[in-house]
């Protein structure tokens, strides 16, 4: 029996709820399909520990995080905290310190979601979006001077390395070369920022004499928005930097009916350190506690992780009973349904044990 260590921090909001969603999906997967076990780490790291005890995770986390095969990741944020210190103390540390340079965004008009693209039906928007993870405009550097008077000045420093510029644009290479397709588009904004993205199109002009077999594109960040929203048949695998990326992959998720089924994996396809999983959606505390959101993208997010473990079919499983439950109708309000998180939850367990 194949067993997998599983780092859990479902963090907070509603993140703790589609959490729990989620490891009971994989429980019934588990013995549906057998062969395989996963054995939880639930970590306690989140606001709820940072306000009582002043710190997001305790001494010595990321090296206690190393050892598992995976990390499954909810949410994090909370409203007596700025966002930056949230961030910073927990989601974005890993990324970097794990080396996840890849954040893997699939995106589709599954059938039963409603298109919120005019003309477009379940196909005709299949994207997955390849977001760069560690670097770019979250490289976290920057500062203050002179805080506070008419003289502050502020700096964001975006950095990119042709190292990381390359390994990125690889992926999204062998990516798209994977899909039936075989269509990139490379974004960027080059001609407003004339160092680092003009590194990015020039690297990717590199990258892709090796994979003569993509067709591949340019685009500016401005005009892919309006590309994505009037042609999005044009559009398949997409690569983009850190900032642009989280910006794309929320407006592809809106286009593809919610946020509520977008899931996301941080990846180092190096396996020297622990991937991770979760949900694009953060913690939402408007709907916290109210048993309201969808647990779907939570779900999806753990199915791709099992994927990345070697467990196809346990993944596809999943998967499909997630399809299933939304052509069914079966949903959550965001995708016009009725039903509670729990009530997803428990049809796609109920899926899953009769297929
Ligand atoms: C995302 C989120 C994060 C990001 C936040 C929570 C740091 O918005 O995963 O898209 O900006 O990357
Ligand atoms: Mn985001």
């Amino acid at each position: 029996m194949q067993k997998y260590n599983i780092a859990v921090i479902a963090g907070d909001g509603i993140g703790i709820e589609v959490t729990a969603s989620a490891l009971e999906v994989l429980r019934a997967v588990q013995q549906k399909v057998g062969g395989f076990e996963l054995i939880y780490d639930e970590l306690d790291y989140g606001s709820a520990r940072y306000k009582a005890q002043g710190s997001y995770a305790p001494k010595g986390w990321l090296d206690h995080l190393r050892s598992s095969d995976a990390i499954y990741f909810g949410a994090v944020g909370d409203p007596d905290v700025p966002d930056h210190i949230s961030l910073w103390e927990l989601i974005l540390p890993m990324r970097q310190v794990f080396q996840q340079y890849v954040n893997v965004r699939p995106s589709s008009i599954l059938p039963g979601i409603p298109s919120r693209v005019a003309g477009s039906a379940p196909g005709d928007l299949d994207w997955v979006i390849i977001r760069e993870n560690t670097e770019g405009e979250y490289a976290g550097q920057g500062g203050r001077t002179h805080v506070g008077t008419e003289h502050e000045v502020a700096t964001e420093l975006a950095v990119f390395t042709r190292k990381g510029v390359e390994r990125v644009m690889r992926y999204a290479f062998e990516t798209a070369q994977k899909r039936p397709k075989k269509f990139l588009t490379v974004v960027s904004k080059s001609n407003a920022q004339r160092y680092g993205l003009l590194l990015w199109d020039e690297v990717a002009g590199l990258v892709s004499k090796d994979y003569p077999d993509v067709e591949w594109d340019k685009m500016l960040v401005d005009a892919m928005t309006v590309r994505m929203v009037s042609k999005p048949k044009s559009l398949d695998t997409i690569v983009t930097t850190n900032l642009h990326g989280d910006i794309l992959s929320d407006l592809a998720a809106a286009l593809s009916g919610s946020i509520g089924i977008a899931h996301s994996s941080s990846l180092d396809p190096s396996r020297k350190s622990p991937s991770l999983f979760e949900p694009v959606h953060g913690a939402a505390f408007d709907i916290m506690g109210k048993d309201l959101a969808n647990p779907i993208a939570a779900i999806m997010s753990a199915a791709e992780m099992i994927r990345f473990l070697g467990e196809e079919k346990a993944a596809a499983v999943i998967e499909s009973a997630c399809r299933e439950s939304i052509a069914e109708g079966q949903t959550t309000g965001d995708l016009g349904g009725k039903l509670k998180t729990t009530e997803v939850t428990k049809v796609v367990c109920d899926i899953i044990s009769r297929s």
